[in-house]
């Protein structure tokens, strides 16, 4: 299959690339990826032979036409990511989430080719949490932030380019990914790399906020599965049963540093911050026979605090502006 991976150099992308490689090496690989301030080339270096690299926006509708003619299938993963980002510039969001899936929806629409949509659970809102219920494909989308609003937004213009216009598409709404090449603005590595230099993690608000969370690769695999046998038209949700509170994956992360149970700091909470995220992935499993390879999230968080251990250089470059970005959008100490 010749793919157009966009945002294949951020994390979850990169990490796609990488997978795409070792398991389908039949596959041809073009990267589109504007290169943010999110988006790291060298992510990529230990593939770097075997894709294609554009350095462009997926917004540029004649870049993206250019692109799409010439393959089989665009798995779509670029965006503006970070929820605190969005609250504190919600622009970017717009543009890339909205208008640059306009873009590649008109493209694969010209030239009949297969789309699939990466999207989150967060375009659900929030649960309480005691609430029995999971998040399912039929809940109805409600959106908090900017970040999920747009996201919400990207999802229903696919539905709607299927529809309407027979676009050949599918979409995963997926819970809180972890592991390698993610960004040292999010939960985990922002944690992991203050733990290494020294510095006591940060929760937000009282660190009660539940997020369900899942391996990249575990992602990855469902959304290759997605791609060769999901149905079209059809919206499915990725989750590994990872419910876990901030407190309790923090707690973890200073025993694997050795520190004791106590040693974080509560700081300034997210305005609107999501409660609970919890996803119920029954469809994928039985549909399309996707099971989670990394049962065990201990072991899969202590791969990735080595992982951030042996790859300082990656990470190091943009460590002190993104805590100086945590200081300018107001973090203070409770
Ligand atoms: P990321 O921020 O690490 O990477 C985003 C990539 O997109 C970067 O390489 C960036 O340079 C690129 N990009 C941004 N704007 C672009 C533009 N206009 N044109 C081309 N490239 C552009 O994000 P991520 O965490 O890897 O998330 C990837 C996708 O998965 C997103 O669609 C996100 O909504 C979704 N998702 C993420 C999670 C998670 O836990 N991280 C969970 C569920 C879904
Ligand atoms: P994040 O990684 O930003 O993902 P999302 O907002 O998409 O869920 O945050 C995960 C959870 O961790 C969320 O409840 C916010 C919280 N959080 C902290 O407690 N401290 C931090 O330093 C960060 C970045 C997030």
């Amino acid at each position: 299959m010749r793919l157009l991976v966009t945002g294949g150099a951020g994390f979850i992308g990169a990490n796609f690339v990488h997978r795409t490689i070792a398991d389908h090496p039949e596959s041809t690989i073009t990267v589109l990826d504007s290169l943010t301030y999110a988006g790291d080339r060298t992510s990529l270096d230990p593939v770097a032979d075997r894709i294609d690299f554009v350095h462009g926006d997926i917004a540029d509708l004649d870049l993206v036409d250019e692109l799409v003619s010439g393959v089989d299938a665009v798995v779509h993963f670029a965006a503006e990511s970070h929820n605190d980002n969005s609250l504190n510039d919600p622009w970017p969001f717009v543009q890339t989430n909205i208008v640059g899936t306009f873009s590649l929806l008109q493209a694969v629409r010209r030239y009949d080719v297969r789309y699939h949509h990466i999207s989150t659970d967060e375009v659900y809102g929030d649960l309480s949490l005691t609430d029995p219920e999971r998040f399912h494909e039929q809940t109805p989308y409600n959106p908090s932030s900017p970040y999920s609003a747009t996201k919400a937004s990207s999802d229903m213009l696919v539905r709607a380019w299927t529809r309407s216009f027979g676009v050949r598409a599918t979409i995963s709404n997926c819970s809180n990914n972890y592991g390698p090449y993610q960004h040292v603005e999010k939960f985990i590595p922002r944690q992991i790399t203050n733990l290494i230099d020294g510095i006591r993690p940060r929760l937000y608000g009282e660190g009660r906020n539940v997020r369900d969370w899942i391996h990249v690769d575990d992602h990855n695999t469902a959304v290759w599965a997605i791609l060769e046998r999901g149905r079209i038209g059809q919206t499915y949700l990725i989750g590994a049963d990872g419910e876990l509170d901030n407190r309790t994956v923090v707690g973890l992360l200073l025993e694997e540093f050795g520190r004791p149970a106590d040693d974080f700091d509560f700081v300034t909470d997210r305005a609107g911050h999501d409660l609970r995220y919890a996803i119920d992935s029954t469809l994928l499993r039985t549909e399309l026979g996707w099971t989670p390879q990394y049962g065990d999230f201990r072991s899969g968080l202590a791969a990735t605090v080595q992982w951030y251990r042996d790859n300082e250089s990656w990470w190091r470059p943009r460590k002190a502006a993104t805590e100086q970005m945590y200081v300018s959008q107001g973090e203070k100490r409770l």
